[in-house]
């Protein structure tokens, strides 16, 4: 068994659970998604435009998690985008919610087991690299995990992979040529960057920016790392966008807050969309 959550001390095996969770999720759709796009602040709506979609909000999925911040916003929706099927997740959970990783990594879990090959992890950052403005949608060439702790800490299962999994290409080479060519088909240019996860939630200081900015991360984000070392435990595929919502305190001499976060993604979504699309139709 892997994962501490609670249901876990509570005598469920983990495996168990997220079995459970695919098996729900395979008996309401027609076809199983190729691709999966975890979806950040700001950018669930793209789930939204997928065809033929079949949309399950994640308090019916069982064990499924729930995430405060999300509030009710939390949905699985499997449909077409560019004639490939894919799940969109509008909402994740995060650790500073008080989540332990096994659960934070829940939905990953679950598309691994469906038989997702791919998956594609957005994110909000702030951007540390100067050359970097807000609004910019960063490649992400590799990670710092700074959370303090690893999803794949406990006993390992080995249904869903090794004890100790290669993390030397976390996120694909191929997969970040491609984001590079929709992004040039599109008349974007992409800045590519490694993203370091902290707990959070309050903001950094300005002086662990600088601190992170001398370990050699140009993005600083709240997420996306337990899930792409589980994805990569899964031997998934792993391609990782941020959203530069705003310059990492101190770059900027103004005061960091969750709305400019908020209103940076909402300008930059018809943007982001179209070169997830631009991505999903070149995978
Ligand atoms: N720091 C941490 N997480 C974030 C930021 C930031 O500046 N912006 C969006 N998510």
């Amino acid at each position: 068994m892997s994962g501490q959550g609670p249901a876990e001390r509570a005598g469920t095996p983990h495996y168990d659970r997220v079995a459970e969770a695919a098996t729900t999720i395979r008996s309401a759709i027609a076809a199983v998604p190729e691709i999966a796009i975890v979806l950040g602040s700001g950018l669930g709506d793209l789930a939204g435009t997928l065809g033929d979609q079949v949309s399950m909000p994640y308090g019916d999925l069982p064990h499924w998690p729930r995430s405060g911040v999300i509030g009710h916003e939390g949905r699985l929706v499997v449909g077409t985008l560019k004639g490939r099927v894919i799940a969109a997740l509008a909402g994740r959970c995060h650790m500073y919610e008080g989540h332990d990783l096994a659960t934070v990594t829940f939905a990953v879990r679950v598309l691994g087991l469906l038989g997702v090959k791919t998956l594609i992890l957005t994110n909000a950052a702030g951007g540390i690299n100067t050359r970097f403005s807000s609004g910019a949608l960063m490649v992400i060439d590799d990670h710092i995990n700074l959370l303090g702790a690893n999803p794949l800490a406990g006993a390992n299962d080995e249904r869903f992979g090794p004890r100790f999994p290669d993390m030397s290409e976390v996120y694909s080479a191929r997969l970040r040529r491609i984001a590079d060519e929709s992004g040039g088909a599109i008349g974007l240019s992409l800045p590519h960057g490694v993203y370091v996860s902290l707990l959070g939630p309050s903001y950094e200081t300005p002086a662990e920016i600088r601190y992170l900015r001398t370990i050699g991360a140009d993005a600083v984000g709240m997420s996306t790392v337990p899930e792409a070392i589980v994805a990569r435990h899964m031997n998934m595929a792993v391609l990782g966008i941020s959203c530069i919502t705003n310059m990492a305190a101190g770059v900027l001499p103004q005061p960091l807050d969750h709305a400019e976060v908020m209103a940076t993604a909402g300008r930059v979504r018809g943007q982001f969309i179209a070169l997830l699309e631009a991505i999903v139709e070149r995978i």
